[in-house]
């Protein structure tokens, strides 16, 4: 299994809607592995947006970001970056397709309702960026067989 990370940003939490994008994860199968709500700041936003900093929209980007808490998750399930990625949409709302996230609740590039990361290996990054040592829970849910076939939970 996966994990990845969601970031609901201002944007998501703005307009209301962090319980109804927890609940698209949860009922899709995927395992809410760690949930916090906290601030951003500058220098954890400078990491995480390293690659954008000499874009022009990165001062916008980063009051975006700060203009009130955020909630961030770690999403585990089989697959679940592209899975994650795949909910999501597009990185402009209003080219996102309906059904996805951003699709669903957007209408923006930057306003953009959640971040999720792009990658494994920049999902394990984002997680230990986002979340401390025992704040990521390793359990099991009843479920898991009415979402998985035996040999897929091997993968
Ligand atoms: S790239 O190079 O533009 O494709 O960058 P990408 O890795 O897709 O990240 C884009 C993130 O920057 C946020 N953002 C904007 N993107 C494009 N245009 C404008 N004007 C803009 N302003 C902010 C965008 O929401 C993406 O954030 P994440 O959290 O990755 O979705």
């Amino acid at each position: 299994m996966q994990t990845t990370l969601v970031i609901i940003k201002p944007s998501g939490i703005q307009k209301g809607i962090a319980g109804r994008i927890i609940s698209r994860f949860e009922e899709k199968g995927l395992i809410i592995a760690g949930m916090k709500m906290m601030e951003l700041n500058e220098n954890i936003l400078r990491e995480h947006y390293a690659h954008l900093v000499d874009r022009p929209f990165f001062p916008s980007l980063l009051r975006s970001m700060m203009a009130t808490p955020v909630v961030v998750l770690a999403v585990k399930g089989v697959d679940a970056v592209a899975v994650v990625r795949a909910m999501t949409g597009a990185t402009n709302a209003r080219n996102a397709a309906p059904g996805t996230i951003r699709g669903d609740f957007g209408m923006s590039g930057q306003e953009n309702i959640i971040h999720a990361s792009d990658s494994p290996e920049n999902a394990a990054i984002e997680v230990a960026r986002f979340f401390k040592a025992g704040e990521v829970f390793d359990y099991t849910p009843c479920t898991l067989p009415a979402f998985y076939a035996p040999d897929e939970l091997n993968s």
